[in-house]
Order: C-alpha cells, then sequence, then structure tokens
C-alpha cells in the first residue's frame, strides 16, 4: 500500500470558527494587515508556525500528570535530562522555557563586540541575541540553498569553503563557536547532510573552535537524512540523530518544534566552565538548574515527546504530510522553494507575484491574500522579516521574498491540508490583483512580529 497514513488517532477535538470574507477584511485591516496581530480565534487554519502549537499525545497528557514541581532537584528534571543525553550525549543539560532562552544565555557569555558567530543561516532570534551581545552574526548557506527552484538534496547545507575563509579572514580567537541549524528553517526547511555537519565539525575543530548545533528540528534533519544520504538508509532516526550530535560540542533547542511540546527548550554542551557560567546566568534570568523557566511537568512532557519524535511510522508521514501540500499546490503551477522542507512549504513570493518589486513586500501581500480569501494565518519570511535599511535609508531586501506555510505537528488532517492547497491555489490565479504593501510603523528590531502594514493604491 502506497498511502502513508497518520500513525494516530484522534482523542480530543478542538472546535474551528468560520468567518465571512468581510468579516476578514475587517480583522485584516484592524490587525494592520500583520496576521501576527490577529486574535487566532479569528483563523481557520493556523500555519503561522511549528512551534509550540503542537499536539500532545495521551501519553504526554499522562505524564504531565507525574510532574514532581519540587523547586530543587525534581524527579521530572532527571527523566528530561536522561532523554536529552540520550539522544545528545551532551554533559551537561540546561532545561529553558524556549530556544531563545538558551540563545540568550549562550550569546550573553560568548558574544560581545569584535566577534563573530557564523552558522548556515541564522534565525531571526538567534542573529537578534546575538547582535544584542554586540557581536555579528554571519549567514553562509550553500549557494544552492538561495536558488527556491533548484532541487538537491541538502539544500540546507552551510558554504564550508565561505567558512574557511571566515575564519581566516576574521581570526579563531574572533570565533567563539560555528553553528549550524538542522534544518536550515529561514533557508526554507532544508535539511542539512550528515556530510556537511562532520565537514563544518573539523573545520571548527581545526581551528579550536567549538560548534554547536541550533537542534530545534533534529529529528526531520535525521530523517531526511535517512531517506536521501547514501549509508543512513538502514540506521534508525534516533541513531543517526545521535550520530549528528556526536560531532558537535553542544546545541541549543527549542522543544517546541522536535520535542512535540507546547514550551520547553534547552542548552547542552561538554565545556564545564561555560556549563557553570550558564548555569548562573540560567538562575538570575530563568530560574534554578532543575527547572529553567518550566514548569516541572513541561519537563517530563518534553521526555516523552523526543521519544514519539524519533518514531519513524512518525517522521514518515511527518515528511510526506509537508510534502503533500507542496506537491499538491506545484501541480497547479504555484512557485514554491524545491523540494519541500520538513516543516513547512514556503511559496516563492518573487515567482508568486513577479509584478511587486522587494520594497512592496510580495510575501506580505500574499499572507494577507491568503486570510482574506481562505482564513489561513502564514508569515513572510522576507524583507518584512530580514530587510534592513542602508545609510540613506533604502531597504536592503532579504535574498529571498518567501511566505511559509508551517504545518503544527500532528494537527491538521488531510483535508485541512486539501482546503489550504486550494486556497493557495486560487490566490495564485488571482495573483495580478495582489497590491504592493508599505510599512507605517516599526520597531527597532524583529519588527515583524508587530510592524503595521497598508496596502498601496
Ligand atoms: N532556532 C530556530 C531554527 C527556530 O526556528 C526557532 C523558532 C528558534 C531557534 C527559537 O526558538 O521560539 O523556542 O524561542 N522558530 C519559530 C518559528 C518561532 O516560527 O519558526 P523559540
Amino acid at each position: 500500500m502506497k498511502t502513508i497514513i497518520e500513525p494516530f488517532k484522534i482523542k480530543m477535538v478542538e472546535q474551528l470558527r468560520f468567518t465571512t470574507r468581510e468579516e476578514r477584511e475587517d480583522l485584516l485591516k484592524a490587525a494592520h494587515y500583520n496576521p501576527f496581530l490577529l486574535r487566532s480565534d479569528d483563523v481557520l487554519i493556523d500555519l503561522l508556525t511549528d512551534s509550540g502549537t503542537t499536539a500532545m499525545s495521551a501519553k504526554q497528557w499522562s505524564a504531565l500528570m507525574d510532574g514532581d514541581e519540587a523547586y530543587a532537584g525534581s524527579r521530572s528534571y532527571y527523566k528530561f535530562e536522561d532523554a536529552v543525553r540520550d539522544i545528545t550525549g551532551f554533559k551537561h543539560i540546561i532545561p529553558t522555557h524556549q530556544g531563545r532562552a538558551a540563545e540568550r544565555i549562550l550569546f550573553t557569555l560568548v558574544g560581545a563586540p569584535g566577534k563573530v558567530i557564523p552558522n548556515n543561516t541564522h534565525f531571526d532570534t538567534t542573529r537578534a541575541n546575538i547582535e544584542s551581545s554586540g557581536a555579528n552574526a554571519i549567514d553562509l548557506p550553500n549557494a544552492i540553498g538561495l536558488l527556491p527552484e533548484v532541487v538537491a538534496d541538502f539544500k540546507g547545507d552551510m558554504d564550508t569553503d565561505a567558512l574557511e575563509e571566515l575564519i581566516h579572514r576574521e581570526g579563531p580567537e574572533n570565533i567563539p563557536l560555528v553553528m549550524l541549524t538542522i534544518t536550515n528553517n529561514t533557508g526554507g526547511g532544508q535539511p542539512v547532510s550528515m556530510a556537511n555537519i562532520r565537514a563544518v565539525s573539523e573545520i571548527a575543530h581545526a581551528h579550536g573552535i567549538p560548534f554547536f548545533l541550533d537542534a530545534c528540528r533534529f529529528a526531520e534533519n535525521a530523517m531526511f537524512i535517512k531517506l536521501r544520504e547514501e549509508g543512513y538508509a538502514n540506521m534508525t532516526a534516533k541513531a543517526i540523530a545521535q550520530e549528528m550530535f556526536s560531532y558537535a560540542d553542544g546545541c541549543t533547542m527549542s522543544a517546541k518544534k522536535d520535542g512535540l511540546v507546547n514550551t520547553g527548550g534547552f542548552l547542552a554542551m561538554n565545556n564545564d566552565a561555560l556549563a557553570i557560567s550558564s548555569r548562573n546566568v540560567l538562575i538570575i534570568t530563568e530560574g534554578f538548574t532543575t527547572y529553567g523557566g518550566l514548569a516541572r511537568r513541561d519537563l517530563e512532557a518534553i521526555a516523552v515527546g523526543l521519544v514519539e519524535v524519533l518514531d519513524e511510522s512518525y517522521l514518515a508521514y511527518r515528511l510526506r504530510s509537508v510534502q503533500y501540500l507542496g506537491d499538491a499546490v506545484e501541480l497547479n503551477g504555484v512557485p514554491i522553494v524545491r523540494p519541500t522542507g520538513g516543516h513547512a512549504v514556503y511559496l516563492d513570493a518573487k515567482r508568486f507575484a513577479p509584478h511587486l518589486k522587494p520594497e512592496q513586500y510580495p510575501g506580505q501581500s500574499i499572507v494577507c491574500a491568503l486570510y482574506a480569501h481562505a482564513g489561513i494565518r502564514s508569515v513572510e519570511i522576507g524583507s518584512a522579516m530580514f530587510g534592513r535599511y542602508d545609510a540613506d535609508g533604502r531597504l536592503v531586501p532579504a535574498s529571498m521574498e518567501l511566505v511559509r506555510l508551517a504545518i503544527p505537528r500532528r494537527v491538521y488532517t488531510q483535508s485541512h491540508i486539501d482546503y489550504v492547497a486550494e486556497a493557495v491555489c486560487e490566490v495564485f490565479e488571482e495573483r495580478e490583483n495582489l497590491p504592493g504593501m508599505h510599512i507605517t510603523y516599526e520597531a527597532p528590531v524583529l519588527r515583524h512580529f508587530t510592524a503595521h502594514f497598508e496596502p498601496s493604491v
């Protein structure tokens, strides 16, 4: 049989609320054409993010009830620590309330003016945490990763020649660590090959530089390696994940993705001195070392989630269900980042709306049209998110203009996804009518979260 089915059945349901197009047009206007400012009750299918939007399993909910809410030395912490160590092998495991808290602790300690931190592509919060330490965040994506229409197996890889060149230019003493984001979210959810993980690790270590993974979607990355990289077809996703982590000295993790939970994360590492400093910052900013800003029951849910996420029937369904949406829209000529990534379909707004220039934020225009047309919430990953201004106040656009349709884990069924595909195709048919957008308010950092837009007439 060829159909890969959802490897679960549904025990509890949540009612969706339907709205009319007129209502949605008013709601969008009131939200300043920024879907981050919509109420979720006004959204029919929410593809804003795959982060913290997971449906937890019955086993996770029952583990919550077993949480030991002790401030210090909680049994739940030790279960969590065992689960994380089993996969990552790291010596020190420091719980945080989500991924960016791990980033903040790490970069408060290793970042400073004059320091440079390379990555395949930094996620926005990673970049913001590095920059707020005064350090410089550098993206070194593989050239092919910037070509949405080209199909390749590992478009998330880092450009290792560029890494060598950067280390030579900046000096290893100015590079406190090298990072790799698996999968490469900002670069289209594309996986990183084991060969690249190994090569980046070898280059960093040859210069005495620690190597860290941004591991949010490590399980999806491991499954892509199993399916695509020579020599891994017969290994379990778990063994592949263990090998990935074996090349690294530490990681930051948002458990809101491949931890299959609604909140949580961790910072892990082998370096004793860095762990002591990290725990000191943790106690000031997050909480004691055995809970780190979480309820102890949350640690229980992560411990179970980390086992469930490496179940290969889950991972096969997960990658297939994302590809299913990608295939459905591509069949109708909708331009997307190819091949589909692990957690989302990325529409290529430059080819979707070629009549709009980057300074007209084509991605934002598509995001608004999808909401107005069908109540679907998505997010722009382009010049609204990553654009900067030059000295003359002119927009320096992002390298790609994308719209991300992120699929929450274990939440929507195939007919929800069929509805999304239909809506995307209908908006595409009417693409010539998409208006340009302009910004009427923006914050100095991470502006896309709170910016106000208006359609240009
Ligand atoms: N790194 C990556 C690659 C991420 O995708 C995210 C979050 C983080 C770090 C930060 O983790 O949200 O737990 O603090 N990504 C979400 C998204 C928000 O929608 O892609 P966090």
